[in-house]
């Protein structure tokens, strides 16, 4: 379920702006009856009329894509740097599920679907993200267990789902520690492993729940199956 003005304007007759005047007078129906109440909440079904003329829905879409570093997980910068929905060619409205910072890579999902992203970013969908961190120093077990038993942030206790050390190279003094969080808060790996004495030098994403990078180089982006979007909305709670 989306929001009448929302669907108006991704229809792409007006701004959500405009569609919210229409609305508010009188010139919108939904299955045939004016509605003037801003934040209807309508579905895949609903017949939407603006003007008595019934709007074209936008076809939903739905890509994965390896972010390179250097580009901004918005849809668009005031700062004029590259965006990702810059490297997807499509004149669909699509836009990032989550975010990943501007100098993480890695897996990012994007899509005109709000429904199939809340699904994406909701806890309870229980979809497993995993992520690849280079750590300045060599993390301790104690220290991973510590990630997994709970964490702080923003009030609530954040816990990793698993964490494997990969990699140690005592020369550097640096290593390498794949973790599996399911909760997409604000540079929440990062701000995890500093919690624990830890400064991130790299961070990839390497999976959201069933998609992982395999064949895909960075700057590359495919689009999902019909069969991987129905195995997310199975998900629906
Ligand atoms: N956690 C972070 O700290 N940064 C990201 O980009 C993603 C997760």
């Amino acid at each position: 379920m989306e929001r009448l003005q929302k669907v108006i304007a991704a229809s792409g007759i007006s701004s959500r702006r405009k569609a919210e005047e229409l609305i508010l007078n009188g010139k919108v129906k939904v299955n045939g009856e004016v509605i003037r109440e801003l934040g209807t909440k309508v579905s895949e079904k609903d017949r939407i009329e603006v003007n008595n003329k019934p709007i074209e829905k936008e076809v939903k879409e739905y890509y994965l894509l390896n972010k390179p570093r250097g580009v901004v997980t918005t849809t668009s910068d005031d700062k004029q740097r590259k965006t990702v929905i810059d490297l997807i060619q499509t004149t669909a409205r699509i836009y990032p599920v989550g975010r990943l910072d501007y100098d993480t890579t890695g897996a990012l999902i994007l899509t005109n679907d709000g429904e199939f992203a809340n699904i994406i970013m909701h806890p309870a969908s229980e979809i497993g993200k995993t992520y690849v961190a280079k750590l300045k120093g060599i993390i301790k077990g104690e220290q991973i267990n510590k990630l997994k038993d709970g964490i702080e942030l923003d009030g609530v206790i954040v816990k990793a789902s698993r964490v494997k050390l990969k990699k140690v190279d005592s020369k550097t003094s640096s290593c390498m520690v794949e973790i599996t969080i399911h909760e997409g808060k604000n540079h929440q790996v990062k701000r995890m492993f500093e919690s624990v004495g830890f400064l991130v030098d790299k961070l990839k994403r390497e999976r959201i729940g069933i998609f992982d990078l395999k064949n895909l180089q960075s700057g590359e982006y495919r689009k999902l199956t019909p069969k991987e979007v129905a195995v997310i909305y199975s998900l629906k709670k």
